[in-house]
């Protein structure tokens, strides 16, 4: 079937099958359909949606654009977990070694900073010598030897979404649920998990901060995985403020390591634990909580992070002294006023980091915010809530006065309830 004909019948209001779907995103990799005629597709799909089962023709279709790895086959038990992206949001860091030391191997292809989120990819190649190219085979070994891997997805993978995201970045089209699902999990199933935990984030710093959105985004992207074999759940969490106590690539790296030495944030952690609950509970390992908590405390999740850095490269420098270094100049984020922490522009949060990360050559990994208070808590006037770290004195107070518009201070706020719902294949 042309283009022409597909959308033609789309033009007219026609329902698009499932054998057009696969049409445009075969086109979409073989080049055969333009890039205007794609950008008609696209707009076509944002305009008018798609239900469950276009949805799922759609994933499938991008997932078969490239490699896949069936790595369920070897390991029935492997699992993945995918967030929504967010703003000091490095909970696979953490989860991947503490499921791995409970025996529940965990591969995870990890994406670049999106907008105002930061990335799992970006923020791991602060640890100087870690690769995060992986190919089957590679993948495989790791799982033998550490039972886990973490990497980037390589251009093998779903080379249909690659143009697609280019196509819907420049036609306004980022924002379709549907495109949103068929982007995330054609990537995310060419691994072949067995079982996949989503942390769809809700609140001012998510993708799609209201609640209504990202229960239908969660609704989706689990019922696309059960309808495709893949067994998945998703938790909806707080992203109404920055998750942990540090955003940045380096600090993010330093708490990730005190996370797993005992030390972590509650909050963070509890996100964390809660996920390790949900993936293997998909997988039938349902590894209890005090499991969970007993290879943090024991010295055995953290040892699995050494291990698999040092099987994904890690110099030794990093694995024997892992603090890699802040900005040297610190300047305080202040209240305005006296009363309550009732409200943080978090995606605005996000910019101006990944602005001030970004404004050099090179990333500037030792950039960091340091939360000092949380949402709802009592400040007074000119109290520290936040602290930048920067490389140098006018970078750091640039970035301070940006984020003090972030911060507002009112009469009265409250904490965000942390995991706000969960989504399983009986809700889809
Ligand atoms: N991540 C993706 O890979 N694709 C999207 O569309 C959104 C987030």
């Amino acid at each position: 079937m042309s283009a022409f004909e597909v959308l033609d019948r789309l033009r007219t209001g026609e329902q698009l099958t499932a054998v057009e779907i696969r049409s445009a995103v075969e086109g979409a990799s073989s080049g055969s359909w333009s890039d205007a005629q794609l950008g008609a597709f696209l707009m076509a799909v944002a305009l008018r949606g798609l239900d469950d089962e276009q949805t799922s023709v759609l994933t499938s279709s991008m997932l078969d654009s490239g490699e896949t790895w069936k790595l369920r086959e070897r390991f029935p038990t492997v699992v993945d977990k995918h967030s929504t992206g967010g703003v000091g949001d490095k909970v696979s860091l953490i989860l991947g070694p503490i499921l791995a030391a409970c025996g529940v191997p965990v591969v995870m292809l990890t994406g670049r900073a999106l907008g105002h989120t930061g990335g799992t990819a970006d923020k791991l190649e602060s640890i100087p010598g870690l690769d995060l190219a992986l190919d089957r085979e590679r993948t495989e070994g790791l799982l033998d030897e550490v039972g886990l891997a973490i990497g980037i997805a390589t251009t093998g993978i779903a080379p249909a979404d690659r143009r697609l995201y280019l196509l819907r970045d420049a036609t306004a089209t980022i924002s379709s649920l549907p495109l949103v699902v068929g982007s995330i999990l054609s990537k995310k199933l060419a691994t072949g998990a067995a079982g996949i935990a989503f942390d769809v984030k809700v609140g001012s710093g998510a993708f799609f901060p209201g609640i209504d959105d990202a229960r239908e985004l969660a609704r989706r992207l689990v019922g696309t995985c059960e309808r495709l074999g893949v067994r998945a759940s998703a938790l909806l969490t707080d992203m109404a403020q920055p998750l942990g106590r540090w955003v940045g690539h380096n600090s993010e790296i330093n708490e990730t390591v005190q996370c797993l030495r005992g030390e972590g944030d509650e909050r963070l952690m509890e996100v964390t634990l809660s996920l390790c609950e949900e993936a293997s509970r998909l997988v039938g390992a349902d590894v209890a909580r005090e499991h969970l908590e007993e290879a943090v405390a024991s010295g055995a999740a953290l040892e699995k992070l050494t291990d698999w850095a040092r099987a994904q490269g890690a110099r030794s420098t990093w694995l024997e002294a892992p603090d890699l270094p802040m900005g040297r100049f610190e300047k305080s984020v202040c209240a305005s006023s006296t009363g309550a922490l009732a409200k943080i522009d978090n995606q605005r949060v996000g910019w101006c980091l990944s602005e001030a990360c970004r404004s050099g050559r090179e990333i500037e990994r030792s950039l960091a915010l340091e939360s000092v208070r949380q949402l709802g808590d009592s400040v007074t006037s000119g109290e520290e809530l936040a602290r930048v770290y920067g490389p140098d004195d006018e970078s750091a107070s640039r970035l301070a006065s940006e984020l003090e518009a972030c911060f507002h201070v009112s009469s009265s706020g409250e904490l965000p309830t942390l995991v706000v719902e969960r989504v399983s294949s009986e809700d889809v």
